[in-house]
């Protein structure tokens, strides 16, 4: 096992990278600890939830909204949990970002702890306190930002984790390496997924640095007023597409990203959009999708990145390097109908 620490404003986070499930009944107490997963993890691995307090909830991010919030109240009453009950999310980021809310509301605020189960909730989605629900197509509208008291990473759990998910993570993997770091962007561009599937020692590499990457942003800026905005690259077009048009968090913010590369070509020194665009590709990720732009820009315009009438986007300067520009929503709604009618 491997122990790491980030400190954020309100609370130093430990992170167990490396270690096994078991471990969770030295982190809590288990008589006062209630785990919140989905039905595919829990069908999965119900032998490792024995002799715990389990509330299973619908997989999906259909299910990341209130309705699921309030459920996970009822069974947290029945189970008599009080200020002292700890709450341990086990799965992917809908899991973690719902025990998160909900650890943040029940009798105004429990401890909580995750165990990520995707590859997305393990190098992003468990990571940095933002925890939230979505409202109608407004992803994550509604929300809070409280630190985990601890991350537990069992690798051993994305065994049973689906291909296409597998994609999705690879989605922030590619985010991080193009907005923080170009040797690992030339490490993805060498490798393909089937190596870090297969290779134990490569993935366990690849985790901790994509850990290390998005916790020293937050630990910088936890309240996003600066460096923690980076990590939204391909993120503003990335969540208006991925809810209008039902896409998976991966594959819209690996269009997103593609956008925001050829963006930048429009405001920076940035030549690359091939190469970003190639390496999604070698994942397995979309690149391209048609939208409507107008339906599109309807949902931009309730963006929490919007500022009066402009947007904060994230450009690249080049690989590794990202900043952030302040477009016109007026000048956005135009680049935007340029990128669809450029194909
Ligand atoms: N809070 C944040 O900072 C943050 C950052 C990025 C993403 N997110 C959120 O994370 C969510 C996406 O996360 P996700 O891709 O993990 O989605 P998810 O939780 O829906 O998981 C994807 C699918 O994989 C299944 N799954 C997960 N782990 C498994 C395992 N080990 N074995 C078998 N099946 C498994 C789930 O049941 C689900 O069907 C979105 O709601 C997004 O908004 C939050
Ligand atoms: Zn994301």
């Amino acid at each position: 096992m491997n122990k790491l620490q980030y400190k954020f404003s309100g609370k130093t986070t430990t992170y167990y990278l490396d270690a096994d499930l078991s471990y969770l009944e030295k982190l809590v107490d288990k008589s006062h600890t209630v785990l919140i997963t989905d039905e595919h993890i829990f069908g999965k691995h119900q032998k490792r939830f024995g002799g715990w307090n389990t509330i299973v909830i619908s997989a999906g991010e259909q299910f990341k909204v209130q309705a699921t919030v309030d459920n996970i109240i009822e069974q947290l009453i029945e189970f008599g949990a009080d200020r002292k009950t700890f709450l341990v999310g086990i799965g992917g980021g809908v899991v973690t970002d719902i025990t998160g809310y909900v650890a943040a509301v029940y009798m105004r605020g429990l401890s909580f702890g995750f165990v990520p189960t995707s590859i997305l909730a393990m190098v992003d989605a468990s990571i940095g306190g933002k925890n939230g629900i979505d409202v109608g197509v407004y992803k994550n509208l509604v929300g809070t930002i409280r630190q985990p008291e601890f991350l537990l990473y069992d690798y051993s759990l994305l065994k049973t984790l689906p291909k296409e998910e597998w994609v999705n993570g690879f989605a922030e993997i590619i985010k991080h390496a193009a907005i923080k770091d170009a040797a690992l962007f030339k490490e993805l561009e060498k490798n393909r997924l089937t190596l870090y599937q297969k290779d134990k020692a490569a993935l366990a590499k690849l985790i901790r640095r994509n850990v290390a990457i998005k916790s020293a942003v937050v630990e910088k800026d936890e309240f996003e007023h600066g460096e923690r905005r980076l990590l939204n690259f391909g993120h503003t077009l990335g969540h208006a597409i991925e809810n209008v048009y039902e896409l998976s968090h991966g594959h819209a913010i690996s269009i997103g990203m593609v956008a925001a590369c050829m963006i930048s070509e429009e405001f920076t020194p940035f030549k690359e959009t091939d190469r970003v665009m190639g390496t999604l590709k070698k994942y397995g990720l979309p690149t391209l999708a048609e939208f409507d732009p107008r339906e599109v820009m309807a949902v931009l315009r309730m963006d929490k990145k919007k500022v009066k009438d402009s947007m904060n986007y994230i450009l690249l300067n080049k690989i590794g390097q990202a900043i952030v520009k302040v477009i016109p929503i007026n000048e956005l709604d135009k680049l935007l109908q340029s990128i669809i009618t450029a194909r």
